[in-house]
């Protein structure tokens, strides 16, 4: 099997990932902060590493700030929901994820604040100035995807940090597609949302939501932290604030290797590993008769995310025959955003996706080529 489907959770993963969940789960199986004896303090230990070694990989002083969750999408929601009063205003862009989208429509629908979309181009292309324009006086947050499940494309998140502090606008980042594969600098935004089972190599269930010091966040979950448990409220102590229940500990363990493999290895060995694979299946396809590739034309601002489409040809089809006939794996039809997809003329029709990950070889790549260049002879 050739797995091209990177975006939607990484595989195959380094092999420390999974002894690390293997050794967790039969040396230290009690849950972490909850209780003083040893198996515990191991386990909170395993936490603790982790999550240093995360602000290592983005840049983050403050350990306390980054909280762990289950993927992206709570990461995206405890953020969204927690920053936002009752009056705001929301500038998200056309390039969005529905988890980004559909929390900001669902307080909508509650009457409790209003959002822009600010429009990309056919390519998913945003201008810096289109995104200003949307700003108003009760603007509180910008939330940005940095890459584009769909398309792949890459976007400047540092040039709308520093236009959303100018404006004292809050600045929240969807790493979900650039976390282990793009440096991120968090000391720069305000609020990160992370998954750990794609770029980062760990297990699924696992993600973060970095909140920068200062920031305080309503909760979307309460309940026990093993932390101020006289109180009936919440604590206000971050992580506990956010991080209620017990924690996956075998996974961020995984977690935690995919971390150290990706910081051993150097991010910028990564990102130009999958950069030279993209670019190398979209110069061999892109003279295929019948083949559209979506996105910029600009390999620099691209992750190795592919989307294309097939003339005459279903994408769903196209991708069950890569699966049958040539055991690729990739992902076919709409990609959870809607926005995108509106934006980038496939909301009818969707689009397969080929995405690349450090683990594929060039191999993997003439493969896929060869595989459509015969689908698209039929
Ligand atoms: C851009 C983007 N945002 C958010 C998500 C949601 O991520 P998760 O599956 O970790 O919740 C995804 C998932 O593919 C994504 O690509």
């Amino acid at each position: 099997m050739i797995y091209l489907d990177n975006a939607a959770t990484s595989f195959v993963k380094p092999a420390q990932v999974a002894c690390a969940v293997y050794n967790t789960m039969i040396k230290y199986g009690a849950n972490a902060g909850r209780g003083g004896h040893k198996l515990s303090r191991e386990a909170g230990d395993i936490l603790y590493d982790a999550r240093e070694n995360l602000c290592r990989l983005f840049n983050i002083n403050d350990i306390e700030r980054l909280a762990f969750c289950p993927n992206t999408t709570y990461a995206l929601n405890m953020g969204i929901k927690g920053v936002l009063d009752k009056g705001n205003h929301v500038i998200i862009t056309s390039m969005e994820h529905n988890s980004v989208l559909r929390p900001i429509e669902t307080l909508r629908t509650l009457g409790n604040v209003a959002y822009t979309i600010v429009r990309a181009n056919e390519k998913g292309e945003l201008l810096m100035s289109s995104l200003k324009k949307a700003i108003r006086p009760e603007t509180k947050l910008i939330v940005m995807t940095h890459a584009s499940n769909v398309c792949g494309n890459v976007f400047d998140i540092y040039n709308v940090a520093n236009l959303a502090h100018e404006h004292g606008i809050l600045f929240m980042v969807d790493a979900a597609q650039s976390a282990g594969i793009l440096d991120i600098d968090a000391s720069k935004v305000d609020l990160l949302a992370f998954p750990g089972h794609k770029g980062l190599m760990g297990p699924q269930g696992t993600g973060g939501l970095y909140v920068r010091k200062g920031i305080g966040l309503y909760t979307i979950v309460e309940g026990g932290t093993g932390s101020s448990s006289e109180l009936f409220s919440q604590p206000e102590e971050y992580p506990d604030r956010l991080e209620s229940g017990t924690q996956n500990v075998p996974a961020i363990a995984g977690l935690n290797e995919g971390v150290k493999f990706i910081l051993s290895e150097g991010i910028n060995t990564i990102r130009q590993k999958e950069e030279m694979l993209t670019r190398h299946f979209i110069s061999e396809i892109k003279n295929i008769n019948k083949i559209k590739i979506y996105g910029t034309q600009n390999q620099k601002s691209r992750v190795g995310v592919v989307a294309l489409n097939i003339s005459g040809r279903d994408c769903v089809e196209v991708c069950s025959e890569l699966d049958r006939e040539y055991d690729i794996a990739v992902r076919g039809g709409l990609h959870c955003s809607v926005l995108a997809h509106e934006t980038l003329g496939t909301k009818d029709i969707g689009c397969v996706r080929f995405s690349f990950g450090y683990f594929n070889a060039m191999q993997d790549v003439n493969k896929a080529v060869y595989a459509l260049y015969k689908i698209t002879k039929k």
